[in-house]
């Protein structure tokens, strides 16, 4: 269904109930009639503002449903996945990011892929680095049952080889802002510098500014060149992430999709 009612929406109704009701009782004091010809007045104002917005809303919502389908369409023509891929949620990563992870590894091959957050991108990735022929992805994920939900899907579509997804639990790592509950790294040290980093990951309620780490600590570990993909930039919490990693970026793209993707490039 396009009009969903959102908390704002809802929130706006009820200002408009309660302001009808205040409005109907204060007139009321002088006169019955004029109470119900303001109230009349007010309530046709109120839904001709709630049908501009709605309209407004659909008009968004559609644009955003084509963006979508053309994102499926590219990944659909550029990957062979041997069953149907997890389904892309609230949770997932979206189509747009899912293309755009696609088009990276077939475009610049990164070798050393490190993602934070596991789940249907790192099945889309290790599809692209097998196509490609070269590239593997280490994904961490705090959530054993998550991790293990994509470990069986990459085993399902015969791709463990491509992609390793390692229990990372959350917790107490040393950063620049103090101590911070974030992912385990040891499993990544010593290993070569990152082609190409996804941030999806840890969920937003484990910290303020939870994936602000990701630059912290691995903003020096990256290759010259390699890409940074920021999932979720739409929203506000993000902004003091996305600003860190684009003050050391050579180039930076919004992608201006439904949850938003900011792709960023370190400097050759
Ligand atoms: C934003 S999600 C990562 C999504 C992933 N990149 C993908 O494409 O599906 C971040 C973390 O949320 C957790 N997660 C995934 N699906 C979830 C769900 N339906 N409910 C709660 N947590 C979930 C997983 O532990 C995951 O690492």
């Amino acid at each position: 269904m396009l009009l969903r009612l959102k908390h704002t929406d809802t929130q706006r109704i009820l200002t408009l109930f309660a302001v009808l009701a205040l409005v109907t009782a204060g007139v009321s004091v002088f006169s019955w009639i004029w109470a119900l010809g303001v109230a009349t007045v007010l309530a046709f104002a109120g839904l001709g503002f709630l049908i501009a917005h709605y309209h407004r809303a659909t008009e968004e919502e559609l644009v955003l449903q084509a963006q979508d389908l053309q994102d499926l369409q590219f990944i659909q023509s550029a990957i062979s996945p041997v069953q149907a891929l997890p389904y892309f949620t609230r949770w997932s990563s979206s189509p747009a990011l899912a293309a755009r992870l696609i088009g990276i590894i077939k475009k610049h091959k990164p070798q050393h892929i490190v993602e934070l957050g596991s789940g249907v991108s790192t099945v889309v990735m290790a599809l692209a680095a097998r196509d490609a022929g070269l590239g593997h992805i280490t994904s961490l994920d705090h959530d054993p049952v998550y991790a293990a939900k994509t470990r069986n899907e990459l085993a399902e579509q015969g791709l463990s080889k491509w992609a390793t997804v390692i229990d990372a639990p959350l917790e107490s790592v040393d950063t620049p802002r103090g101590i911070v509950p974030w992912y385990d790294l040891s499993s990544i040290d010593g290993l070569q510098p990152i082609d190409l980093l996804i941030v999806d990951g840890p969920p937003r309620k484990s910290h303020t500014d939870a994936r602000l780490p990701a630059y912290e600590l691995l903003g020096e570990r990256m290759a010259p060149g390699a890409h940074v993909v920021l999932d979720d930039t739409a929203r506000k919490d993000e902004n003091v992430s996305v600003s860190a990693w684009i003050k050391v970026s050579d180039t930076v793209e919004s992608i201006p999709s439904r949850k938003g993707v900011t792709i960023i490039r370190m400097p050759r």
